[in-house]
């Protein structure tokens, strides 16, 4: 009896202090404090883009050094790595947002967050032009900003090689309101389907679902697919479910290219199994309005019936990034994006701009981790340029004070050494934590580094992994709150089915 009270008292502490930890750090997170002004004499930093690279950045940045500025045409922070989950309705949009406000109310000083998009970045004369393209714009929308330090982390976007008909007819999987419509869609085939009178031929191809690109995006989003019509679909329209179908194209000999064998093998036997097909060395020419163009191994082109398309086949540059590389002909010749040296400088504008993540060419994959590790690295570069900038106002002071001698010349010396020390800034270098992937059917895979070489696994217990590693990946204890929450809600009460 002892022993069980003891056990109740010590769950009770535990309870009620998690439950007082938890609400002592939800408070805190939204009731931000006073923050210092922009102060005129700072340098102002501008930050393009509020995705993975920039937000990183901006949680890291120490804000008492500069006059910070965000541009970016959302005002909030997604997490991709999710977004499959809410174009099925697994998670509810909003469960992997967070507001960029969120993170810059909290910094020292005073951070400007402006939803627009840039337009024009001039790297001679130091400014980037911007504009409101939102629906709703005030007497002013577009203007000219000058920066001292420009971030430039505006992203890709999907590329479409301008296959005829892709951005006609075809959903993205790279913005929320993509997985939006994506869910939308998928539902609307579906209540088609169901319209009195359809042949079976029409019901077979309004619920076939074409997912172009064996890339991880297009993986995840048919195992999250698959994973709907088992969970939910059978149970609300048990006469439609035996007529949905879906088939993965790729273009390439095999799906997932950036994975280990045994885990593509993995993968495709469980995408087998849950009878998703998969067409390999199958191009996909065109897509129409009920139907896709794909040439197969063999040459020949074929048409196939589909009620709708997603497109996730892989990434392009944005025009603006263009734009900016036409600006800097002698320096940005690649094809594939910016360059950049080991200190994310871009190359080109003599250490005034910095770039990172997937607008950038760099030996690494387009990923959420390199940006990341890219944004966290630039914060710490950051604090040193400010200390160097400090320094070397110093020293401009010290000297135009003409010949100095004794302890004057000593402190002139003092300041070259500590400059000096601060010039060496440490190059950029990316630790791979490992590939992730979720398959469906409550399978995931994952190639983690292992020691020299690397551990590859699939099945239940690495989707558990999965779940856990992006819970805690996730930036707030919100979004943490929120997804957890929505997993908990459709292991209770399914999906929801209504087309909104
Ligand atoms: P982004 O995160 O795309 O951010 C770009 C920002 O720039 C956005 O805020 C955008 O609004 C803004 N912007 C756009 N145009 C302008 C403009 N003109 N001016 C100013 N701002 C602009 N990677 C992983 O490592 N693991 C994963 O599991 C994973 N899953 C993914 C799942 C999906 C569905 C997708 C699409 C990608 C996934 N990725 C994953 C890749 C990862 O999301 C990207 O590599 C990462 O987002 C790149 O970060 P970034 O900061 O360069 O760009
Ligand atoms: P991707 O570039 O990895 O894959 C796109 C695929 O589409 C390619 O395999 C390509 O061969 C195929 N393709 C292109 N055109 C085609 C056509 N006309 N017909 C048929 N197939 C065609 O793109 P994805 O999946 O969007 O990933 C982009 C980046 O984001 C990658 O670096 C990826 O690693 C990262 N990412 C990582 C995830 C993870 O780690 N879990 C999840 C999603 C993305």
């Amino acid at each position: 009896r002892t022993f069980l009270q003891l056990v109740g008292r010590v769950t009770l502490v535990t309870v009620v202090g998690s439950g007082a930890l938890f609400y002592y750090v939800a408070r805190k997170d939204r009731t931000p404090g006073e923050q210092l002004p922009h102060d005129p004499t700072k340098k102002t930093l501008v930050v393009l883009g509020s995705g993975w690279g920039a937000t990183s950045l901006l949680q890291k940045l120490d804000t008492t050094d500069y006059n910070v500025v965000v541009i970016s045409p959302r005002n909030y922070f997604l997490f991709t790595p999710l977004l499959p989950s809410v174009a099925v309705g697994t998670l509810n949009p909003h469960s992997i947002i967070q507001p960029t406000r969120y993170i810059t109310r909290h910094k020292t000083r005073t951070v400007s967050v402006i939803e627009a998009a840039a337009t024009d970045v001039d790297p001679i004369a130091k400014t980037v032009t911007f504009a409101d393209e939102s629906e709703i714009q005030g007497l002013v929308s577009s203007t000219t900003l000058k920066y001292d330090y420009l971030v430039y982390a505006v992203g890709a976007e999907t590329q479409t090689f301008n296959i005829p008909g892709v951005k006609e007819n075809a959903c993205f999987m790279k913005e929320l309101d993509d997985a939006d419509l994506t869910h939308r869609r998928f539902l609307d085939c579906l209540e088609s389907a169901a319209f009195p009178g359809q042949t079976s031929e029409e019901i077979d191809r309004l619920l076939h679902i074409v997912v172009v690109g064996g890339g991880p995006t297009g993986i995840e989003l048919s195992g999250e697919v698959h994973d709907y019509l088992e969970e939910d679909l059978r149970n609300w329209y048990p006469e439609l479910s035996s007529h949905i179908k879906i088939s993965l194209v790729e273009a390439l000999p095999s799906v997932l290219p950036m994975f280990s064998k045994k885990l593509i093998e993995y993968t495709e036997s469980t995408f087998k199994e849950a009878n998703i097909d998969i067409l390999t060395k199958t191009m996909v020419k065109e897509i129409k309005d009920k139907s896709i163009v794909v040439q197969g191994p063999d040459g020949t082109k074929r048409e196939i019936p589909c009620g709708m398309v997603v497109w996730a086949a892989g990434n392009t540059l944005r025009k603006v990034t263009k734009d900016l590389m036409a600006k800097l002909p002698e320096h940005q010749t690649n094809r594939r994006g910016l360059n950049v040296d080991d200190h994310l400088r871009l190359e080109g504008t003599s250490g005034s701009v910095f770039a990172l993540g997937d607008c950038t060419a760099t030996s690494y994959a387009p990923t959420a981790q390199v940006a990341s590790q890219q944004g966290s690295y630039l914060a710490r570069v950051f604090k040193l340029i400010a200390r160097r900038d400090a320094l070397s106002t110093e020293l401009q002071q010290l000297e135009s004070q003409g010949l100095l001698e004794g302890e004057k010349l000593k402190q002139k010396e003092d300041l070259v050494r500590q400059l000096e020390k601060v010039e060496k800034m440490k190059l950029f270098k990316y630790t791979h934590e490992g590939s992730l992937a979720y398959i469906g059917s409550e399978k995931a895979i994952a190639d983690l580094p292992f020691g020299v070489g690397n551990l590859a696994i699939g099945g239940v217990a690495t989707y558990l992994f999965w779940r856990s590693a992006y819970l805690s990946r996730l930036f707030s204890l919100r979004n943490r709150t929120l997804v957890a929450s929505d997993w908990l809600k459709v292991r209770f009460f399914g999906r929801d089915v209504s087309r909104d």
